[in-house]
């Protein structure tokens, strides 16, 4: 029984270490089958994913995330054992942060850190509360999904809402396969892209931020997965989603929006596709009773606004305990969601890969990969 609060998973087990000033952001996955062919590029590939080119829409630090392997893996493949991989954190200016070591930020986790760990805090470059340490799970992400796409699982995340701009129509599987991380706001409609791309400079010429929505899919997951009552596929998801920094609204399928509907219009429906038993709509987002359903899992997660904006803002002086104003500097990215996609993707395969594994549908050992 697991009672610390950086590890997450039953089986597919990760332990996220780091701050966003220290030396490294790591993790550590415990669990992942002996026998997945696993190499450094596979994860810096997703790695890359993270930070679009274009910096102009997010904060990226200049120099390059390369990942390090420290264990785990033999001749190219995964033993079995822990798998310890890392970061190392080379650009960092932490002058900047000094400021907001009195004066918190508005909408940043600064104050209630501040009163919880006194002085012991972190607080350079929001420290274990920065979006930094979703290099974590997105490089546990990475393992995950190389292990689910041997069972034919297909992860997606993309964004369909930035600023006020929304996508028109539901992607196709075909389009967000080839679109989404071409543009850099990570939105398979290339149209709805270039709005949300402007909606995001001008926020940040304006010296504010703006939010968005991420939607992901998952597909060809087996009917049964998920633990009810308290391990519940969905339940799994919306937590792992809700520590994702930034995220604070997680729904499924019609989501909210089933609240107006009537049971008549709300009920998948069931009928016989291709020998398969598949329902004609998919309002459930592919959990029914904590259980997947066999059809696709559709999550969305909701991204605020960045907190850290150079608009002036009111805030308190807490040495003085005397009212005051900020204006943020530093690199901060003026919308989270593209950044956010690669992270959503990584949270959901995570979780899916621990429900395969608990529910026995993925080896401890996968014999014949070699
Ligand atoms: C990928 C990613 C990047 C982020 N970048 C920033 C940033 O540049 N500036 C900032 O103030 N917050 C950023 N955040 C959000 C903060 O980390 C988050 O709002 C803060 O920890 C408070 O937590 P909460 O919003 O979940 O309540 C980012 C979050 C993520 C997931």
């Amino acid at each position: 029984m697991l009672l610390v609060c950086n590890s997450i998973g039953k089986e597919f087990v990760i332990t996220c270490f780091g701050e966003s000033h220290g030396r490294c952001v790591g993790v550590v996955i415990d669990g992942c089958p002996a026998g997945l062919a696993l190499s450094e590029q596979d994860i810096q590939r997703e790695l890359d994913k993270r930070i679009p080119l274009k910096t102009e829409i997010v904060s990226a630090r200049r120099e390059k995330d390369v990942v390090e392997v420290l264990s785990g893996t033999f001749d190219g493949f995964t033993t079995g054992a822990p798998i310890c991989t890392l970061v190392w954190n080379k650009e960092v200016i932490s002058s900047e942060y000094d400021l907001m070591k009195e004066t918190p930020r508005p909408g940043h986790a600064d104050y209630p850190a501040r009163i919880k760990y006194g002085s012991f805090n972190d607080y350079r470059g929001g420290g274990r509360f920065s979006g930094r340490v979703t290099v974590a799970i997105v490089m546990a992400g990475a393992i995950a999904k190389k292990l689910l796409g041997l069972f034919g699982i297909e992860v997606f995340a993309y964004a369909i809402e930035i600023g006020k701009v929304k996508l028109p129509l539901r992607p196709t599987l075909e389009d967000i396969r080839r679109n989404t991380f071409r543009t850099p706001v990570r939105c398979p409609d290339l149209d709805a892209s270039k709005e949300m791309e402007e909606a995001i400079l001008k926020a940040r010429k304006e010296g504010d931020s703006i939010g968005g929505i991420v939607e992901c899919i998952v597909s060809k997951v087996p009917v049964g997965i998920g633990e009810p009552l308290f391990d519940s596929l969905d339940a799994d998801i919306a937590k792992m989603l809700f520590d994702v920094p930034a995220v604070k609204g997680v729904e499924f399928g019609a989501g909210f929006k089933a609240a107006r509907l009537k049971g008549s219009e709300n009920n998948d429906e069931y009928i016989i596709g291709d020998g398969k038993i598949v329902t004609l709509t998919n309002n459930a987002g592919g959990i029914l009773g904590g259980l997947s359903s066999g059809m696709p899992i559709l999550v969305r997660a909701s991204v605020k606004p960045t907190p850290s904006i150079s608009k002036e803002q009111k805030t308190v002086d807490l040495s003085k305990m005397e009212e005051t104003r900020i204006r943020i500097k530093g690199r901060h990215d003026p919308c989270i969601v593209p950044k956010a996609v690669s992270v959503v993707e990584s949270a959901v395969a995570i979780v899916v890969v621990d429900h395969m594994l608990r529910a026995g549908f993925i080896p401890k050992v996968l014999e014949g990969q070699k």
